[in-house]
């Protein structure tokens, strides 16, 4: 093998992750407004890093950034910093510049601009040319998965075993299902995977198929290119993924089935604020260099 030989997964052979980050944020103005929310601190790294070392722990490590108007920084984040390093490396901060450099390691970032964010869908389709023929992940730039429960590598591991489209599911309260995309199933004869029926893009209160809802973790198949060309504008006027996938789900010859991978560990959506706040308070609080202050803090603050 040369250098520049195929550096597949070991487990699947996909290689290619997907992360949209062109979405307006405005659940999240107007702290949004000129920041991306991908680059809300939390604790003290940007949410997306996060999402980019969870593809690279699952040997994913070519990454395609679909970006938007106002998202250059989530780029910069991901770029060498020459004059930051060299004042870090000549005034000794060898661990800042560990960590400023290990962005830049950590995976090779491309980027292509969504132009009209014109929905999930859009964004995806807008890395046809990059992926090519071949399955790859796309992960949501705000959803963090817990990095002590992996989902992704499961996920890899059923798409490879079952040339499936692969979805991550999560159990809901019904009173959050309108929330969600939300998935009609049926079990498999592996406890944590079910098949696919239906998907229904925030359904109206009461009408949800079940408590299975889709988080921001795929891993697909390329027909989705197909199918997502003739999708139209669906809830919000938005070209929606979940439109696609229900398209796939619905007639199983267009590219074999749509298995959910449901999943039991802790989800963060950083791109909510009441979430955003508690994925920061249950991160910095299990660190070990910040947890103990700030544990004792939150002790403290709770009795008064
Ligand atoms: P969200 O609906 O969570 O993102 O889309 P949003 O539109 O930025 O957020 P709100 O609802 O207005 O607060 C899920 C993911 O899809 C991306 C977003 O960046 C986010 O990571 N996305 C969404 C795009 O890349 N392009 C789009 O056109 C829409």
């Amino acid at each position: 093998m040369n250098e520049y030989a195929n550096t597949s997964s070991p487990v699947t052979g996909v290689r290619k992750a997907v992360v949209p980050v062109a979405g307006l944020g405005t659940r999240f103005l107007p702290a949004t407004k000129a920041i991306p929310k991908e680059l809300l601190p939390v604790v003290d790294r940007p949410a997306i890093q996060y999402v980019v070392e969870e593809a690279a722990r699952a040997g994913l490590d070519d990454l395609l950034l679909i970006t938007g108007r106002g998202k250059d920084a989530i780029e910069d984040h991901f770029d060498a910093a020459p004059y930051l390093e060299e004042r870090l490396a000549a005034d000794g901060k060898d661990a800042l510049l560990a960590e400023v450099q290990h962005a830049t390691e950590v995976a090779e970032v491309h980027a292509v601009r969504q132009g009209n964010p014109k929905g999930l869908g859009h964004a995806v389709l807008r890395a046809r040319e990059h992926v090519g023929d071949e399955p790859f992940a796309v992960l949501l730039g705000d959803d963090l998965i817990d990095a002590d429960e992996p989902l992704l590598e499961r996920m890899l591991e059923v798409q490879r075993t079952r040339s499936a489209t692969v979805v991550a599911l999560l159990e809901v309260p019904e009173d959050r299902a309108h929330l969600y995309g939300v998935a009609a199933v049926e079990p498999t004869e592996e406890a944590d995977v079910v098949t696919i029926t239906g998907l229904v893009e925030k359904p109206p209160a009461g009408t949800a198929p079940s408590n299975l809802a889709v988080i921001g973790r795929y891993v697909l198949r390329p027909e989705i290119f197909d199918v997502l060309e003739q999708t139209e504008p669906g809830r919000g006027g938005e070209i929606q993924l979940t439109d696609a996938l229900q398209t796939l789900a619905s007639d199983a010859s267009i590219a074999g089935p749509v298995l959910g991978v449901v999943y039991t560990g802790r989800r963060f959506d950083t791109g909510d604020k009441l979430e955003y706040l508690k994925t920061v308070v249950t991160l910095a609080s299990e660190r070990d260099d910040l947890g103990p202050a700030f544990n004792a803090w939150l002790a403290e603050r709770a009795q008064q």
